[in-house]
């Protein structure tokens, strides 16, 4: 990486007043899981980072009609959060298909929206949700719609010296909202992504619609000469098919090394087809719905329960580390141990853990968050170290696979994948453990689908994925006297 300073505010002013100063030279760090790679390339040379994470801007809110999100909302709140489900349904649904877990434990939606990549789903969403946006810097505050935030290739509004600060969505309660996307593998980027949302009249008519694209241009588009379309119509098979058309025509993508512009406008028609069919049934309509999409199961399938306790009842350290702030802002706290340690700005948490303090069980790969070897948990969350700066994780609680172990013996989880044979050269197994700790302690009952969910950010090159889930569904069920 290249050198560069770091700072912490404390306070929007300060941070503000550090943008002014530093202008173009300085980049704000929020999640992190867009910048770091781009530091980790040299893509990105900053003489300062400015880390915004201790600010007060990570609130959600619902007020006179409208969800109120700080800029610091992470990518997993949006998921799982019950009022922005009520609020804005739309923003679970497309907050489910952003990366993996980790980018999602991490990432924030005004991270997403500043590095305004077109093929990302929040910049999308907040196009299709009419939302504004809140740009602050130190000699005042402004808001811009969102259709007009986004000016180009990774490009946006903001000034140097502005910061996001908030996101406003109205409300848009009896609207029926789908998003569909096609991507080469599950959490990369879409190739081409649609937002639909519709809401019907008393006779069933459309009588508002919503579209928005992604991954169509170098930015994110509103369709709205096919929304006109929909508008005072009945929601036939033909008349969304007619919609979807429009999109299609009105499109001219570029193509490169992922797709032809040729075959994403392809695409464009037939998702927004299919969004616009199954936002039309959530509205309460009674458009045919299409084909499910593959592979995606809903994360959860039940909610803990007094007969969990026989999985639980070996204590997880996630739930433990949660409570450890031992190591105050200077060092890191791993494993429930304080370990002073001095970090340089430009250090990934990888980089410290592997090189500085010689914790081997943390694994590198891909050095890019898709693999997931390097996963640790952090706060109880699981994290790509790789995508991680060190300086950014002091204070807080970190849990490798070495943590796991109790009285010098294995943790049954690991005795599951053993038995099951989920293991043989285990350079995958380390993320595999603690990202399926993490999410059984959120979602304690899994199907196996809900499973292999949960565990896709997470790539293995041996066992073939079906062991890794009979250890893991034994775990859970408590099988095999595992749990
Ligand atoms: C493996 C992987 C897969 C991914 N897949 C997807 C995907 O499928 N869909 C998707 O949408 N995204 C994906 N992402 C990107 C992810 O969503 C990022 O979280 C997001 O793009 C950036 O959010 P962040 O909070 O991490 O921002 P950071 O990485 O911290 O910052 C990104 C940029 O925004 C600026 N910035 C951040 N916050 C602010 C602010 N409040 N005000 C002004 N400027 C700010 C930073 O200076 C930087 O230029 C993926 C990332 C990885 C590593
Ligand atoms: S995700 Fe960090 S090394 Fe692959
Ligand atoms: S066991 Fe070898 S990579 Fe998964």
């Amino acid at each position: 990486m290249h050198p560069f300073e770091y700072a912490a505010p404390e306070t929007l002013a300060e941070a503000l007043a550090l943008l002014r100063e530093h202008g173009a030279e300085a980049k704000v760090l929020a999640g992190g899981q867009s910048l770091v790679p781009l530091l980790n390339y040299r893509l990105a040379r900053p003489r300062l980072v400015v880390d915004i994470n201790g600010l007060p801007l990570a609130g959600v809110r619902v007020d006179n009609g409208s969800l109120q999100l700080g800029a610091l909302t992470r990518h997993h709140e949006l998921e799982e959060l019950p009022e922005i489900a009520r609020s804005a349904p739309l923003l679970p649904e497309v907050a489910r298909l952003i990366g993996n877990v980790r980018v999602r434990s991490l990432g924030t939606v005004g991270g997403s929206l500043a590095h305004a990549d077109p093929a990302a789903e929040l910049p999308m969403a907040v196009v299709a949700l009419d939302a504004r946006l809140t740009l602050a810097s130190a000699s005042g505050s402004r808001t811009v719609p969102a259709r007009d935030f986004f000016t180009g290739y990774l490009s946006t509004a903001l000034a140097p010296d502005e910061l996001l600060t908030a996101i406003e969505v109205p409300v848009t309660l009896g609207m029926g909202w789908a998003v569909e996307e096609f991507a080469r593998r599950a959490g990369d980027f879409a190739v081409v992504a649609v937002a639909a949302g519709v809401s019907l009249d008393r006779r069933g008519r459309v009588d508002d619609a919503r579209l928005a694209l992604g991954g169509v241009a170098d930015r994110p588009v509103r369709a709205t000469a096919a929304e006109d379309v929909l508008r005072g119509q009945e929601p036939s098979a033909e008349r969304l098919a007619r919609a979807a058309e429009v999109v299609r025509e009105r499109l001219d993508p570029q193509s490169d090394a992922f797709a032809s512009g040729a075959y994403r406008r392809l695409l464009a028609g037939v998702l927004t087809r299919r969004a616009l069919t199954r936002a039309v049934t959530s509205a309460g309509g009674s458009a045919p719905l299409p084909k499910p999409p593959p592979g995606r199961a809903p994360a959860d399938s039940g909610s803990p329960r007094a007969s969990d306790a026989l999985r639980l009842r070996t204590p997880t350290p996630a739930l433990e580390a949660r409570s450890l702030q031992g190591a105050g802002r200077k060092g890191l706290m791993i494993n429930g141990r304080a370990r002073d340690v001095d970090v340089r700005p430009g250090q990934t948490l990888l980089e410290v853990l592997r090189d500085t303090l010689g914790i081997f069980d943390v694994k590198e790969g891909c050095g890019e968050g898709i693999c997931g070897a390097c996963t640790v948990l952090l706060d109880g969350r699981p994290v790509s170290s790789c995508l991680t700066l060190a300086a950014a994780a002091r204070g807080r609680a970190l849990l490798t696979v070495s943590g796991l172990e109790r009285e010098g013996g294995l943790h049954p989880l690991q005795e599951a994948f053993v038995r099951h044979g989920g293991v043989q050269c285990g350079f995958c197994t380390p993320g595999m453990l603690l990202t399926t700790l993490a999410f059984l302690e959120r979602h304690p009952r899994p199907s196996r689908d809900a499973i292999r969910t949960a565990l896709e950010g997470n790539l293995c090159r041996c066992t073939g994925y079906a062991k890794i889930l009979d250890a893991v569904l034994a775990y859970a069920r408590g099988d095999d006297g595992d749990g």
